[in-house]
């Protein structure tokens, strides 16, 4: 069977596979705490919920716009003007079915054969993957724990060429966690002043999940906000991973590039997830707030925990429900059965030992690292974390 060579250019996203491996032995009755998948624990709040049974009753059970529903995009530069005091009209804005989406729409309607893409490490794993299908290329630039995980203007004005299309990064970032502030922006945008010709990527869907202060986006920043686009979806703040609802702020004939590729690969996404994403944007946001500040409890507690595990270093993440602590003192180290070489091996070792998942970092571009979520209950993480203390103490 002959499939296309297409496949052999990108690589499935490692959560998912690291998902999959604690189901498969979840299945076999091994209790598993899943510390790999990026998702909220909680349930999606009740007045969204409402939203979306009165939906389905007053029958919007027909195809949508594909950009989506008139009165979403208005909620969307809704919520952009009260959240982040950026100005929107609906033509700037495409609503996709997840963030993921959005990016892939992105990624496709602006990068093509040898176009360069600077993707700050660590970066989210679909980064670089997207950037493979369309042929392009990743440039990416170190960020190291001792920078707080941030990439400097400097580093950025070496990694920019004639050839470079897109910048692409995420604040709060997945997976380290680290969070921009508005100097640091404008130390960027100080360098996109400079290449006119570079679209800046913004991914912004951990806005909510911030332990910092308030969410900086790089497109307050009047003369660049042109090529800047906003990306952002409902799956993180609003418990909504399923509903599978993204969207992008963007320059109207980059918007259109996009509506343009999503006509042909899903149309508009799901009409009651669009009427409840209404009610998420404009409704009340007590119900999220409540789940950061449960956030907020889980990341000082994990904090603790990894304190008391020799060698291990972890930079204290300033947004997002992840730790992504340098593992590498572990290289080389045996249990006197396995003996523990990189990232993927230290995860597979505390899978079949610890009975935890969690994600090596070599697939955000960090080999010496490895994430482990914090959405999972108070409770999940204290055992989870006793048990990742115990196997690696075995390990000499
Ligand atoms: C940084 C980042 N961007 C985008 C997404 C995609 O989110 P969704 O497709 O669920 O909206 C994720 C999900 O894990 C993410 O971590």
């Amino acid at each position: 069977m002959q499939l296309s060579s297409r496949l052999q250019k990108f690589n499935e996203p490692e959560t998912l596979k690291m998902a999959k491996l604690g189901r498969e032995l979840r299945a076999k009755g091994i209790d598993v705490i899943d510390l790999s998948l990026g998702e909220p624990d909680f349930d999606t709040p009740t007045h969204i919920k409402e939203a979306a049974v009165k939906a389905i009753h007053d029958n919007w059970s027909h195809y949508t716009p594909v950009s989506g529903f008139q009165d979403l995009r208005e909620a969307v530069c809704v919520k952009l003007k009260r959240d982040n005091q950026l100005d929107y009209q609906p033509e700037n804005i495409v609503v996709s079915t997840g963030a993921k989406q959005s990016l892939a729409n992105l990624i496709l309607a602006l990068v093509e054969d040898g176009d360069e893409v600077v993707i700050p490490t660590p970066f989210w794993v679909t980064y670089s993957e997207l950037v493979k299908i369309a042929d392009g290329k990743v440039v990416t630039v170190q960020s190291t724990p001792e920078s707080d995980f941030k990439i400097t203007p400097a580093q950025l004005e070496a990694a920019i060429t004639p050839k470079t299309k897109a910048f692409l990064f995420s604040s709060p970032c997945n997976p380290s966690g680290a969070v921009y502030t508005k100097a640091e922006l404008e130390g960027l945008a100080d360098v996109f002043r400079k290449h006119p010709n570079v679209f800046i990527i913004s991914d912004e869907i951990y806005e909510y999940i911030n332990f910092v202060g308030k969410h900086e986006s790089i497109a307050q920043f009047a003369d660049i906000k042109d090529r800047v686009i906003i990306v952002n979806g409902l799956s993180k703040g609003y418990a909504m991973t399923g509903w599978r609802l993204g969207y992008i702020a963007a320059n109207p004939t980059v918007a259109k590039g996009c509506e343009k590729i999503q006509g042909q690969l899903t149309s508009g996404t799901n009409s009651i997830t669009q009427k409840a994403a209404v009610e998420a944007l404009t409704g009340d946001l007590k119900p999220s707030m409540a789940m950061v500040e449960e956030f907020t409890r889980r990341r000082s507690l994990v904090l603790d925990l990894v304190k008391q595990v020799p060698g291990l270093k972890c930079f204290e993440p300033q947004g997002a429900f992840y730790i992504f602590p340098d593992v590498s003192y572990y290289y080389g180290k045996s249990d006197g059965q396995t003996i523990i070489t990189n990232a993927s091996d230290f995860c597979m070792y505390l899978l079949n030992t610890a009975h935890v998942s969690s994600v090596m970092g070599d697939a955000f571009g960090e080999p010496k690292c490895v994430r482990f979520s914090f959405a999972n209950s108070q409770e999940n993480i204290k055992k989870a974390w006793s048990r990742i203390t115990d196997a690696l103490a075995k390990l000499k």
